[in-house]
C-alpha cells in the first residue's frame, strides 16, 4: 500500500479544524494522515483530542522564546516526526522567516474569510461591520505575509441578517471542516501525481550536460544531444497505472538482480526490457530523489559521447 503523507497540524485553540482533518484522514483513500499536532499554548483543548485519538502531541509555551528560536524547536519537532506537510489550524503566531522559507510550497493555513478580504483578527467583526452578504473561508500556502500566499480553495458563506460575530464564526467554521481536508488531499495527491513527478525527474535530467528532452512513444524523453536517450518518464503507459522512470542498467543480468532483490522498486519494462533497461517505480508515494538522480547520473554516462562522458558530473 502506498504510504500517506505525514502531515503535522499546528494549533494555538480549540483544534476543531484539526479535528476535521484527523477524522478526514480515517478514509481508506485518504492520502495524508496526521502524525504530530503541536501547540503554542500548553492548555490547547486540541491538544487534548488529538492525544485522545492516538496522535503524538507537543506543547511549548512561546512566552519569552525569540520568534526564530520558537519556530526552531516546532520545526525541530516536526523533523523527528518525519512530517512532509504542514497545516496550520487556528495558529494565532506569526512564523519567523527561515521557518516559512524551509516549509515553502508545504505549509498551508486557513482562515475564516474570502481572501484577500478580511486578513488579521476579528474577521467576523470586520465582515459585519463592512456590511457583506457573503463571507467565507480560505486555505491557501503560507508566505511571509500574513494571509497572504496563493489560494488553494475557498468555501463560500452566507451572511444571515441578525447574524452576530459568533453565530457567523459558527457557520464559517462548518464551511471550514468541509474545505480543509478536501484542500489538504488534494494538494498531496498532486505532489505525488504524474505532473509533479515529471517536473521534478525533468529538472534532474535536463541538469546533466548536454541533455535534452523530447517525446519518444508518447513518453517523455531525455537524451545526450549527439548521443542516445537515457531515460524515459512512463505513465500509464501500457494501461496499468504504472508511474516509473526507466533508465540503463549495465544489461539484463543486473536487471533481474535489480528486480530481484527489490521487486516493489523496480521492474522490467515491456518494450526497452530486452534490451536491459529498468524502471524504478515513482508512485510508491516516498521516492528517493537522491537514489533517482544517482540513476540519471550513471545512465546519461553510458549514453553519453566519448567526450562528454569523461566530464565530473
Ligand atoms: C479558524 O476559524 C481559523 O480559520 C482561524 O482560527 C480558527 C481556529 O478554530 N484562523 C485564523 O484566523 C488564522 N488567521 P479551530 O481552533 O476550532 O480550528
Amino acid at each position: 500500500m502506498t504510504p500517506k503523507t505525514r502531515v503535522g497540524v499546528l494549533i494555538s485553540g480549540r483544534g476543531s479544524n484539526m479535528a476535521a482533518l484527523i477524522y478526514a484522514s480515517q478514509a481508506p483513500d485518504c492520502p495524508y494522515e496526521v502524525v504530530l499536532v503541536a501547540s503554542n499554548v500548553p492548555d490547547a483543548p486540541g491538544l487534548k483530542l488529538a492525544a485522545a485519538e492516538g496522535i503524538p502531541v507537543f506543547a511549548h509555551a512561546h512566552q519569552g522564546v525569540k520568534r526564530a528560536d520558537f519556530d526552531k524547536i516546532i520545526d525541530a519537532e516536526l523533523v523527528r516526526h518525519g512530517v512532509e506537510i504542514v497545516a496550520l489550524a487556528g495558529y494565532m503566531r506569526l512564523l519567523s522567516d527561515d521557518f516559512v522559507a524551509k516549509w515553502a510550497g508545504r505549509c498551508l493555513n486557513i482562515h475564516p474569510s474570502l481572501l484577500p478580504k478580511h486578513k488579521g483578527l476579528d474577521v467576523h467583526e470586520a465582515v459585519l461591520a463592512a456590511g457583506e452578504t457573503k463571507t467565507g473561508c480560505t486555505v491557501h500556502l503560507v508566505t511571509p505575509s500574513l494571509d497572504d500566499g496563493p489560494i488553494l480553495g475557498q468555501v463560500e458563506v452566507a451572511v444571515l441578517p441578525g447574524d452576530t460575530p459568533e453565530t457567523l464564526a459558527e457557520r464559517v467554521h462548518y464551511a471550514e471542516h468541509q474545505l480543509y481536508p478536501r484542500v489538504l488531499a488534494t494538494l498531496v495527491s498532486d505532489a505525488n501525481g504524474p505532473e509533479a513527478m515529471l517536473d521534478r525527474v525533468r529538472s534532474l535530467a535536463l541538469a546533466l550536460p548536454a541533455a535534452a528532452e523530447k517525446l519518444s512513444h508518447g513518453s517523455p524523453g531525455f537524451y545526450v544531444e549527439g548521443g542516445k536517450f537515457f531515460a524515459y518518464f512512463s505513465y500509464d503507459h501500457h494501461h496499468d497505472g504504472v508511474m516509473g522512470l526507466l533508465v540503463k542498467a549495465s544489461g539484463i543480468e543486473e536487471q533481474a538482480q535489480l528486480i530481484e532483490n527489490d521487486p516493489d522498486l523496480y521492474y522490467r519494462p515491456a518494450y526497452l526490457g530486452p534490451s536491459g533497461w529498468v524502471g524504478i517505480r515513482l508512485d510508491s508515494g516516498d521516492v528517493d530523489w537522491s537514489h533517482i538522480e544517482d540513476w540519471l547520473a550513471r545512465s546519461w554516462r553510458a549514453s553519453a559521447p566519448k567526450r562528454l562522458a569523461m566530464l565530473p558530473i
